[in-house]
């Protein structure tokens, strides 16, 4: 298992794949899961703007596409200072998170908040809803 610091760098240094030629606004998400498996993720942009992709669910659609699962912590770093998950990330990661999963945003190893997704998304709409 990496540790907090640990995650955090690799998501600063994975910020150089984003593909974001049309906002150049760089975002980086890094998920491990509880078995201590690590996949990355960054915002990939598109010229019919609304198909692009944000780091969040790009890093997600990544572990889930490997079999991967119950994940112990994601962790989310953009170009602005505080770079929080907008409101579709924010919905699909109330799906595929735990609800003891720690969302990391994360400016620098030394510089980060930690929350979970009831903090992020309270009230929300899910599987329970349907089921
Ligand atoms: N973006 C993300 O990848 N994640 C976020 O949490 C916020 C926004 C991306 C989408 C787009 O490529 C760029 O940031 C500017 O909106």
């Amino acid at each position: 298992m990496k540790n907090i610091e640990e995650l955090i760098q690799i998501a600063l240094d994975n910020k150089e794949n984003s593909y974001s030629p049309y906002s150049n606004f760089r975002v980086s998400a890094v998920v491990m899961t509880k078995n201590g498996e690590i996949y990355k993720g960054v915002n990939i942009e598109n010229a019919s703007y609304p198909a692009t992709i944000c780091a969040e669910r790009s890093a997600l659609a990544a572990a889930i596409s490997e079999g991967a699962r119950d994940f112990h912590t994601i962790v989310i770093t953009g170009d602005s200072n505080d770079t929080y998950p907008c409101g579709v990330c924010r919905q699909f990661m109330a799906e595929v998170l735990d609800i003891d999963t720690k969302v990391v945003i994360a400016n620098s190893p030394t510089d980060y908040k930690t929350y979970s997704m009831e903090d992020l998304l309270p009230h929300s709409f899910s599987k329970k809803d349907l089921l």
